[in-house]
């Protein structure tokens, strides 16, 4: 039986209907979140692929708590992370609506300096963890044929991670400046990357840009959330499993 593809999100908007288009599912409960198991594709079929999907809830340590038992109970043999981040690349080119698919991820809160350097994850020695580049390469093809029709683009770029929600301008002044390559920041991504990283299991980021993380990010945040993000979702994992 071939190891399933784990699929992830923070909040139910963030998925769209994935798990109500699986075919021969199964719900699992563990640690108050539903993980729902089955195939795209004709069950047993030649192009069957086995899934399982799972809302993280929001926060690090929620996606790494989801993706430790992703990998450890249902042996998935990779993670793709799909949801919504805000834009904070300096020359403004990551617009709302926009797709960015993680080339790395980091931690912009992890700081246990003067004992580590400042935002190296102490005792693994690295700051950023690259994504699988074979499943980031699926997740731009399904992006890119998502908004085929619209003015959105797709970027390829690093993704920041911490357990805040970037609302102002002075805020994501602050990541730019100590981050100046980085595109977007949203709140799992690379806490997903580290567990990924510490099981050796490869692992693919899928953000639309919700807002700007800027004085407007709570405002712009919610009504994209509503509106967008569902449709987004769908669109992008319709493109990935047919
Ligand atoms: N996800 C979407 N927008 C975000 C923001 N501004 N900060 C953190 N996570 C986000």
């Amino acid at each position: 039986m071939t190891a399933p593809v784990g699929i992830m999100a923070a909040l139910p908007q963030e998925v769209g209907d994935f798990a109500s288009r699986i075919q021969s599912p199964t719900v699992t409960k563990i640690a108050r979140r539903h993980y729902t198991q089955g195939v795209f594709g004709t069950p047993g079929g030649a192009d069957a692929t086995p899934v399982v999907v799972c809302v993280a809830r929001v926060g690090k340590v929620a996606a790494a708590s989801t993706a430790t038992t992703l990998i450890q109970k249902f042996g998935v043999k990779t993670i793709l992370f799909v949801g919504l981040a805000g834009g904070v690349d300096t020359a403004q080119a990551v617009r709302v609506g926009d797709i960015v698919i993680a080339s790395h991820v980091a931690q912009h809160d992890l700081n246990a300096s003067p004992i580590f350097p400042k935002h190296e994850i102490p005792l693994l020695g690295i700051t950023e963890i690259p994504t699988d580049a074979d499943w980031s390469a699926k997740l731009t093809q399904a992006a890119q044929d998502g908004i085929a029709g619209s003015t959105a683009q797709v970027h390829t770029g690093l993704i920041l991670s911490g357990d805040q929600f970037i609302n102002s301008a002075s805020a994501q002044q602050a990541l730019q400046t100590q981050w100046p390559t980085a595109l977007a920041v949203e709140m799992e991504g690379a806490a997903v990357g580290q567990v990924c990283y510490e099981h050796g299991i490869p692992f693919a980021i899928a953000r639309t840009i919700s807002d700007r993380a800027d004085d407007q990010a709570n405002h712009d945040f919610p009504t994209f959330l509503e509106t967008v993000a569902a449709p987004r979702a769908n669109a992008l994992l319709r493109a990935l499993f047919p």
